[in-house]
């Protein structure tokens, strides 16, 4: 059972193609029409003709019922003009006449099979009495029945109502008889079937015509739609770096428009990767290249006196921190990507987390004899991922010390309204140059490349900073004057 049903619906999924529906919108309109128009005219022709059969006896025999009464049919049946008029009459339309006098005999049949017999027919009486005539049309058995009164035209007075009416001049007409006539419809029902066998035809021809129009006009109309399939397959397989274009309709031109933008960005994506990757590649080569020309000088020398060797190491060493730094740094950033990234958030005392961190850092701080303060307007406790918290803080101040002068200071300043608390990290160093303010947060931006590799450090810190108080959803601002200083403004909501 449930096998059948995904056979149907399966089947069914053709009509999702726009292919398939164009098509069966245009083969519908195109033959529905022409279906109705074939009954439509066959059964208006078969309505027309029988009434104009219908007229055409009927005057004839209204003739003929003229002469029964001028030939004395009624009473004498010899007249040779009634019965080639009735001959022909027959002939014409396959039909029978039967002739019934007032008393209801059959004085005539052109079958010659009933005369001599009395007729008690309902419709005979009754056109006997009030001289009404009639016709009906029995479609089943394929003959119109005609009743026709035969009627004299006599003076008033010689009716059977003279009395009543015998001061008066006027005719009256008396029923003498009564013509019983059917007439075949078999040839007009012969000229239908011709009819309606050519219009079959007709029809079969119209649906192949049809239905190649349908398929050409759904495979003209679905044409666009291929083409934006295949252009975008065609920058899929990387065959073109051109923006693809298909301006046939508009809607595809929205599809195009809508997939060059993909594109687009999907191209500066790929190029910033590239640019990342060679950027960490240099910065993890730099420090490997530092250790290798120093031990290579230190193998090249014979007997070196154990002070050099011991100078060389201490560089040796300083160079494997800086790489562990750069690989830290590396890590905490790619963990720090928005897609990946997971909040463990908690609630925190900002205050003390504050302290902890400044503790941490007054040690390099006092090492360039630079003061450290910590001021905090209120009590903030807030509910925040520490992890992250903590290396926003680090990374701010850890610059204010580096990027600051001998007997500097730095300043740490907390406070919160009812929904965001702020950390401002003001110090008095070298600041930043306008033009750099904008790219500070880029991974691997240094201001000053060469001042900055005594001072070390890898362009990340700032990136990584950013990125947690974006989880955060909070801001980050900087204002900066060069050589006067720099202040950081971070503002993070409480919840
Ligand atoms: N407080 C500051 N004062 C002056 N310059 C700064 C300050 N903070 C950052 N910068 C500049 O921005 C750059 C990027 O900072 P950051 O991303 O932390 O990298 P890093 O500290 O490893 O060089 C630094 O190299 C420095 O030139
Ligand atoms: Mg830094």
């Amino acid at each position: 059972m449930d096998v059948k049903i995904k056979n149907v619906l399966n089947q069914l999924k053709i009509l999702r193609s726009l292919k398939a529906r164009i098509f069966i919108i245009v083969f519908l309109i195109g033959i529905i029409p022409s279906i109705v128009m074939r009954y439509g005219i066959l059964n208006s022709y078969e309505d027309r003709a029988v009434s104009l059969r219908t007229s055409d006896v009927q005057r004839q025999l209204n003739i003929i019922a003229n002469h029964l009464i001028t030939y004395s049919y009624l009473t004498d049946t010899s007249s040779e003009v009634i019965s080639a008029e009735l001959e022909q009459l027959s002939n014409l339309y396959d039909g029978r006449v039967i002739i019934i006098n007032s008393n209801l005999k059959i004085i005539k049949d052109t079958y010659g099979i009933s005369e001599g017999k009395t007729i008690i027919s309902e419709e005979v009486v009754k056109c006997m009495k009030d001289g009404a005539g009639g016709s009906s049309h029995n479609e089943e058995y394929a003959y119109i029945e005609f009743t026709t009164p035969i009627v004299e035209a006599v003076p008033a007075a010689e009716g059977q109502d003279a009395a009543k009416n015998g001061n008066e001049e006027k005719k009256k007409d008396i029923v003498r008889g009564v013509m019983l006539t059917s007439v075949s419809t078999d040839s007009i029902i012969a000229t239908l079937d011709i009819l309606s066998r050519k219009a079959l035809i007709m029809e079969i021809m119209m649906l192949f015509i049809i239905f190649a129009i349908a398929l050409v006009l759904a495979s003209i109309l679905t044409k666009p739609f291929e083409r934006v399939t295949k252009a975008i397959s065609e920058v899929k397989e990387g065959f073109t770096d051109e923006p693809v274009s298909v301006p046939d309709y508009l809607e595809t031109e929205h599809i195009v428009d809508a997939f060059n933008q993909l594109l687009s960005r999907m191209k500066v994506l790929d190029t910033s990767r590239q640019e990342f990757v060679s950027n960490v590649s240099h910065e993890l080569k730099t420090p490997i290249t530092s250790v290798k020309v120093l031990a290579d000088s230190l193998l090249a020398q014979e007997d070196v006196p154990a002070e050099l060797y011991r100078e060389f190491m201490v560089d040796i060493a300083e160079e494997i921190d800086r790489e562990d730094k750069i690989i830290n740094d590396l890590l905490s950033m790619v963990k720090m990507e928005k897609n990946v990234a997971t909040m463990n958030v908690s609630v925190v005392d900002i205050n003390a987390l504050t302290e902890i961190i400044l503790k941490r850092l007054r040690p390099i701080a006092r090492k360039r004899d630079i003061e450290l303060v910590f001021e905090s307007n209120r009590a903030v406790t807030a509910a925040v991922d520490e992890v992250k918290m903590t290396l926003i803080l680090t990374n701010l101040v850890e610059n204010a010390i580096k990027y600051n002068k001998e007997q500097g200071a730095v300043k740490v300043v907390l406070d919160a309204d009812h929904q965001f608390f702020t950390l401002e990290v003001i110090d008095t160093g070298i600041g930043i140059p306008e033009d750099s303010l904008e790219h500070i947060y880029e991974r691997f931006y240094r201001v000053d490349k060469s001042h900055s590799r005594e001072i070390g450090g890898t362009g990340l810190g700032l990136a990584i900073t950013r990125n947690a108080v974006l989880l955060h959803r909070g801001s980050i601002k900087v204002s900066s004057k060069e050589g006067e200083g720099t202040a950081f403004t971070v503002k993070i909501p409480l919840s």
